[in-house]
């Protein structure tokens, strides 16, 4: 977490990197800080509070200067508060710098540099790193570049950082190590970030450093790229981004997460274009072809992931057993990784995650590439660190999505899932020519079903304001519903503080159903197909409690409709298809409830998008 933004070149640097640094507070947002440095005098501030606040306390700095460095936080070490919100200073004034990450080691440095005179005016572990960089700067009488690299290998812990030397106007020094990190190459100028969206309108070109290299950006010179182990020349790669400004701003919705609720038709239709060829009766997946025997000849699949991924993951789960006939075993990334799993060279394991930046399902994929599995990732960053370190992978292409609270992201993983799993499907033999192609032509239509159901908005904000201010909430369902309760439930506490819980509609009676009184809403997911019946006994329980019934229905229904309180209507699909509908009135639910509690929508409270500390 924590995003990051820096400028050199020709331009103002002050809004480059406030205008960055909103793009990034998805990332994090308890406090934030810009350093500008006008060639004389490097000019600084930074507060507790979001990026708006930031702009408000620097108009008492002055602004100019082309060089900056800003920073949106997260915190790991040391309370949000003015002082730990970075940049941070070195103790000679001359150094600045900004982080993204956690020095583990950062205690055992600290008390050394004490003991050398320093001392220290946070309570975080990057202010021992920019000491620890003059340190070795004085001691060893070199140049910044080659300080960072001298201190960075003596840390223990995940960076992306950039810091500039008030004696070297023109150079920004930058460094990657388990946090993203993104150069921007323009006409003798450099933008630095956390992703590319604080600098797509100024340039399409990017250079993303992999883990463990550095590079000493100055104005004038190509950027010199170096391993920070062994000092090796690395050469930079420079790509052609895709990504345009449109898609990184609200475009007329009033949250970022209404917006890409409603970007799901596309999303969804982007990630299967040219690849589901219904006409041809195929599934052209790349990833997939090249490496059909490693999944045919799977033991098993495990799925790693966090949070909704990890939601997606169940739903796979029910479409990988029963429509491709592979067992399936889902873990929370930050599980499996800590638990000495058995894992063999007949496994595959996909992960899942949007960011790609997640630190615990990257540490699991690295445990399961070491012990022989074949890794298949599941992103939706091109580029991303899972989505390089995977063996293979297949790419969502929901755009980029900065809601904390994940949408698009989810629809968009449960498609390439499905995809995949239709795949194997066939060509293990689970399905014949006839089956899959129903179940090509329904996936088609997914995108106008999912239009339909947005319809239900109107409908959905009036349940809204019956039950926003409730103080807990239950989401029952079953089968390839059962996902959708749970990742409901979790839209709800994310965005609305409402305390909710997911639950399988049969485990109610094992437990949540003593909650059940006459405050209690319950959402719970009947669809035509899933168990139909069993929900609708498991809906009569409910109302002979009392509780309030919201149910999402097949378009039609009419056993239901007699006894719910509500009932929100999703056109009929294939039941493995359904959470790519059921889902969207739960979305549109969690919205309008956070909303109407005057919640912070994109920016819930103590959340970050990307979570890459463990
Ligand atoms: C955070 C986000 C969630 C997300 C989870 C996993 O908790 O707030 O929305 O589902 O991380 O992130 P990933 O990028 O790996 O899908």
């Amino acid at each position: 977490m924590c995003g990051i933004v820096g400028y050199i070149g020709h331009r103002e640097a002050f809004p480059i990197v406030i205008k960055g640094l909103q793009r990034l507070e998805y990332r994090g947002y308890d406090s934030a800080g810009v350093a500008i440095y006008d060639g004389s005098k490097i000019n600084l501030s930074k507060t507790k509070g979001k990026v708006e606040d930031l702009k408000n306390k620097a108009k008492e700095i002055s602004q100019a200067g082309t060089l900056g460095i800003g920073h949106t936080r997260w915190a790991t070490h040391g309370v949000p508060n003015d002082v730990n919100s970075h940049p941070h200073y070195s103790n000679s004034g001359d150094l600045v710098i900004i982080h993204n990450g956690i020095i583990e080691n950062y205690e055992s440095i600290k008390k050394a540099l004490i003991n050398r005179g320093y001392s220290f005016k946070s309570d975080t572990d990057t202010e021992v790193l920019v000491n620890l960089i003059e340190e070795v700067q004085k001691t060893e009488g070199v140049k910044l570049g080659k300080a960072v690299q001298i201190a960075l290998n003596q840390v223990v812990g995940a960076y992306a950082i950039a810091v500039f030397d008030k004696k070297k106007p023109d150079e920004i020094v930058v460094a990657k190590l388990g946090s993203p990190l993104a150069i921007g190459v323009g006409e003798n100028e450099f933008f630095i970030a956390s992703d590319a969206s604080p600098f797509i309108e100024f340039t399409n070109n990017a250079v993303y450093l992999e883990d463990e290299e550095m590079a000493i950006i100055r104005l004038g010179k190509e950027i010199k790229l170096r391993k920070i182990k062994n000092d090796a020349i690395a050469y930079p790669n420079i790509l052609e981004l895709q990504m345009n400004l449109e898609e990184i701003e609200k475009g007329g919705y009033d949250h970022f997460m209404l917006k890409e609720i409603y970007e799901q038709p596309r999303a969804i239709m982007d990630t299967y274009r040219g690849r589901l060829l219904a006409d041809q009766g195929i599934i052209r997946m790349a990833g997939i072809d090249e490496n059909i025997e490693k999944f045919t000849n799977a033991n098993r699949i495990i799925i790693v992931a966090c949070g909704t991924s990890w939601h997606a993951g169940l739903v796979a789960e029910y479409i990988f057993e029963d429509l491709a006939r592979i067992p399936v075993e889902v873990e929370y990334a930050s599980e499996f990784r800590y638990r000495n799993p058995i894992i063999t060279d007949k496994d595959v394991l996909i992960a899942i995650s949007q960011s790609g930046e997640t630190a615990d399902t990257l540490a699991a994929i690295k445990l399961a590439k070491e012990k022989g599995a074949f890794v298949f990732g599941v992103c939706n960053v091109v580029g991303s660190s899972i989505a390089r370190e995977s063996n293979a992978g297949a790419y969502t292409h929901a755009g980029p999505e900065i809601g904390v609270a994940s949408t698009k992201a989810f629809t968009t993983q449960i498609t390439v899932l499905t995809l995949i799993a239709l795949k194997l499907a066939k060509e293990k033999g689970e399905f014949s020519s006839s089956k899959f192609h129903e179940y090509l032509t329904e996936l088609e239509t997914i995108p106008s079903k999912v239009e339909k159901s947005l319809q239900s908005n109107a409908l959905v904000e009036t349940v809204a304001e019956v039950y926003k201010d409730s103080a807990n909430c239950l989401y029952l369902g079953r089968g390839y519903n059962f996902p959708v309760a749970l990742e409901g439930a979790l839209k709800l506490k994310e965005i609305s503080y409402i305390h909710a819980e997911g639950y399988p509609a049969a485990e109610m009676k094992h437990g949540p159903i003593a909650l059940i009184d006459e405050q209690m809403p319950v959402i719970v997911i009947a669809t035509k197909k899933g168990h139909y019946e069993k929900v609708v006994s498991n809906i009569q329980e409910i109302k002979s409690r009392k509780g309030k019934i919201i149910a999402i229905v097949t378009e039609g229904d009419v056993q239901v409709k007699e006894l719910a309180d509500h009932v929100i209507e999703i056109p009929e699909t294939l039941e493995s298809l359904t959470p790519l509908l059921t889902t969207i009135p739960l979305q549109l639910l969690s919205y309008h409830i956070a909303v109407m509690r005057n919640c912070n929508v994109d920016q819930p409270r103590n959340l970050a998008k990307s979570v890459t500390v463990e």
